[in-house]
């Protein structure tokens, strides 16, 4: 068995994932590490985003570490075999039902927010995004043309008790092990899926929860409140669409998308699948300056929650941490450093 897939995918991905190999092959040279095209460069070599062999390989693998998928160049792709779809299809093709989104203020980057430093210092927010089911994969789905002119698009927002059960559990159970509170947000004044969803949450809490805080925030307060207050936020539990506007915003909270990992997690016993949030962006792929510090956090949330090695998990935070006291920086977060030497930068401190 595989310890870790490799997906470096689009754009920057790549390039992020180049520095993860580097850093893993220091801290645990006994890992097996294998790679597969995934994504838009899929798309150009297999004629689709995702193999059935590349699924195979990821359901075989202990982590799977993906880059990012996408970029202009597939614009014209059918939506079903777009980058994007590929990646969909992973995850559901792997069952990886809870997104863990850690959005976190390093000390040292407390001013690289557009925030200010009072706000944002010190802030450690989990969100926890549904990811296999909702909008992202409802159907009905389609575009059809009218008879009048013009067009009809319909996207179709599902959910069912058992889904909303099982990534509220994990939401709960993080709780407990951090500030104890959870802040489920949804659209209940609007939405018949926003009212299920208070609805499971509320009893699931009352059932086995009782000990952890829950509150229900509208999911358009909790965007606001986020930037007003964020430190008020522990665990944030949500939807795959919120879970996916929310945690974008979170991560200007923190100096910038180039910093947060994610972790993807299914059944207990099945491979993680762990992505930093940021996609290909493809103004800077190719350019060498893209911050590798999210994927290089993602592998270690790799380390953590599917490798079994929290000890190297903590070594290599710790390495970054440091590597950012020292003042490593890349342009997003206002320095001069290319993407190699803060690789360069994190294993000079493992
Ligand atoms: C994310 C991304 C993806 C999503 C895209 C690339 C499909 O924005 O992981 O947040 O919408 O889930
Ligand atoms: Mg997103």
């Amino acid at each position: 068995m595989t310890d870790l897939l490799l997906l470096p995918g689009d754009g920057i991905g790549p390039e992020v994932t180049a520095q993860v190999r580097r850093v893993a092959e220091r801290l645990a040279p006994e890992f097996s590490i294998d790679e597969r095209p995934f994504g838009g460069s899929s798309y150009d070599q297999h004629g689709t985003p995702l193999t059935d062999e590349a699924l195979e390989a990821a359901r075989a693998s202990k982590a799977v570490l993906m880059g990012a998928v996408g970029g202009p160049r597939w614009a014209g792709v059918p939506r079903d075999k777009r980058p994007e779809a590929g990646l969909l299809a992973l995850r559901a093709g792997m069952g990886v039902f809870a997104n863990l989104r850690p959005a976190l203020c390093f000390e040292p980057l407390a001013d690289a927010s557009t925030l200010k430093r009072e706000v944002v210092e010190g802030l450690d927010i989990m969100i926890v995004r549904e990811l296999t089911g909702g909008i992202y994969f409802g159907s009905p789905r389609f575009i059809e043309e009218l008879p009048g002119g013009g067009k009809r698009a319909v996207d179709t927002q599902v959910y069912t008790t058992a889904e909303i059960e099982r990534v509220g559990r994990i939401a709960f159970e993080l709780a407990r092990g951090r500030h104890n509170k959870v802040t489920s947000c949804e659209k209940s004044n609007v939405m018949d899926s926003g009212l299920l969803w208070r609805e499971v949450v509320t009893d699931l809490h009352r059932r086995d929860y009782a000990d952890v805080q829950l509150e229900h925030m509208l999911a358009d307060n909790a965007a606001m409140q986020l930037v007003k207050n964020p430190r008020q936020f522990d665990v944030i539990l949500t939807d795959n669409l919120f879970g996916d506007i929310l945690s974008d915003e979170a991560s200007q909270l923190t100096g910038g998308l180039g910093l947060l990992p994610s972790a993807a997690l299914g059944e207990a016993g099945k491979p993680g699948l762990y992505e930093p949030i940021h996609g290909s962006a493809p103004d800077i792929a190719g350019k060498g300056i893209a911050n590798p510090l999210a994927a290089i956090l993602s592998f270690e949330m790799a380390l953590r929650w599917s490798l079994g090695r929290a000890d190297l998990a903590d070594r290599l935070y710790g390495a970054v941490v440091k590597a950012l006291e020292k003042g490593a920086r890349t342009p997003d977060i206002g320095g001069k450093l290319t993407t190699v030497q803060m690789g360069d930068a994190v294993l000079a401190e493992l």
